[in-house]
C-alpha cells in the first residue's frame, strides 16, 4: 500500500464523526443505523468531494497550476467545493455548466457567485456536453498564460477516489474503537467515484461490510461498470494487488425517479424522515434519494436487525434552497 505517499493536501477536517441514529434506527425497525457524517468535512459548507479535492488539488499545485476548472450542472456540490478549495489554495476557479443561466440564483449557484467563481455555461441541456466545453475552457486559458488544472466531472477519477480508501481507512479505526462490526455502507452514487473509492478501501482493508451504492443519475448497468473500473484503477494507484469481485460491487437502482437533480416523493420523505428523528439535512438531489433507497431495502426485509448499516452523509444541503417548497 503506498497510499501516504501519494501527494495530498489537508482541506477537510477529518476524522469525520460517525455518530449512532437511534431514533432512526427506531423507527424503520430494522438495521442498526449509524450516519458518517462527512456532510461535516468543512470545506466550503462539506460534503464528500474534500476528500477527493485533498489529493486532486496537491497535483495541481505540483503542476504549477494557477487556475482550477471542473463542470457539472448549476445545483453541483462538486463544483460548489472545488471553487471553495481552489480559494484556499489561492487559485482561480472556473465552473463549466451545462444548460442555461438559472432565471433563480439559489443553493450552490450562490455560493459559487460569493466564492467568485467565473461561471461558463454551454447553452446545452445535455449533461456531458460539459466535457468538451471543459478542454476548449482549458485550451484558452493556456493561450492567455494560465496554467489550468482540469478536474472531471464529479472528480472521479483514481486520484481523487483514493480520498474513500481513506475513508475506509478512518472508518476501520471508528468501528475498532467502537468495538462494532458493520454489514453494510451506504452511498449516493452519482458519478461513482464516492463507491469506487469506499469499494477499493473496502478491499484492500479487507473489510467486513458490503459497499452498496444508490444510483441518484446514471443508469444501473453504467455504474456498475465504472464502479469496478474506477475500483479498479484506484487500488492499483495505491499499490494494491487486489481484483474486485463483479459479487462485491452493489448498485440499487429505481430510486432516481424523473431523473438526475428532479426530487422524488421517497426522497423527499426520506429527508423529512432524517430530520424529524435526528435533526440531520440531506438533499434532494444525492443523500435524500439513496437514504429513500436504505428505507425501501428495510422496508423489503432484506435488512434486518441482524445488521449493522453505515448510512455515509456526502453533504448536499445547499440545494435544499434551490428546490424550496418540495
Ligand atoms: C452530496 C453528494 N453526495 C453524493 C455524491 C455522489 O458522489 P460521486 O459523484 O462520487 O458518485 C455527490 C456528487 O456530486 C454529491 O454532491
Amino acid at each position: 500500500m503506498r497510499l501516504s505517499t501519494i501527494p495530498r493536501i489537508r482541506l477537510a477536517t477529518l476524522p469525520t464523526p460517525l455518530q449512532d441514529a437511534p431514533r432512526l434506527t427506531e423507527t424503520l425497525g430494522g438495521p442498526r443505523i449509524l450516519i458518517k457524517r462527512d456532510d461535516l468535512t468543512g470545506l466550503g459548507m462539506g460534503g464528500n468531494k474534500a476528500r477527493k479535492l485533498e489529493f486532486l488539488l496537491a497535483d495541481a499545485l505540483a503542476g504549477g497550476a494557477d487556475t482550477v476548472v471542473t463542470a457539472g450542472g448549476p445545483q453541483s456540490n462538486h463544483c460548489r467545493m472545488t471553487a471553495a478549495a481552489a480559494r484556499r489554495l489561492g487559485l482561480h476557479p472556473v465552473l463549466v455548466f451545462y444548460g442555461d443561466p438559472p432565471a433563480e440564483t439559489q443553493g450552490n449557484l450562490l455560493l459559487d457567485g460569493i466564492l467568485g467563481a467565473t461561471l461558463i455555461y454551454t447553452g446545452k441541456r445535455e449533461r456531458a456536453s460539459v466535457d468538451r466545453t471543459l478542454e476548449v475552457v482549458c485550451a484558452n486559458l493556456r493561450e492567455e498564460g494560465r496554467i489550468p488544472y482540469a478536474i472531471p466531472r464529479g472528480g472521479a477519477v483514481p486520484l481523487g477516489d483514493a480520498g474513500y480508501v481513506v475513508c475506509a481507512l478512518e472508518m476501520e479505526t471508528q468501528f475498532f474503537e467502537r468495538g462494532i462490526q458493520p454489514t453494510h455502507v451506504f452511498c449516493a452514487t452519482g458519478s461513482c467515484g464516492t463507491q469506487a473509492g469506499l469499494l477499493a478501501g473496502a478491499v484492500a482493508y479487507r473489510a467486513g461490510y458490503r459497499v452498496c451504492g444508490v444510483t441518484v443519475s446514471r443508469p444501473l448497468d453504467e455504474c456498475r461498470v465504472r464502479v469496478r473500473r474506477l475500483a479498479q484503477e484506484t487500488l492499483a494507484l495505491v499499490g494494491v494487488e487486489a481484483d474486485v469481485p463483479p459479487e462485491q460491487v452493489v448498485v440499487y437502482g429505481g430510486y432516481i425517479g424523473q431523473g438526475y437533480g428532479i426530487p422524488t416523493a421517497e426522497g423527499t420523505e426520506a429527508i423529512r424522515l432524517l430530520a424529524q428523528t435526528e435533526g440531520l439535512f440531506a438533499d434532494p438531489v444525492y443523500t435524500g434519494k439513496a437514504l429513500a433507497g436504505l428505507i425501501d431495502r428495510i422496508r423489503r426485509g432484506e435488512l434486518t436487525s441482524e445488521h449493522t448499516v453505515v448510512f455515509l452523509h456526502t453533504g448536499g444541503a445547499p440545494a435544499l434552497f434551490a428546490h424550496a417548497g418540495r
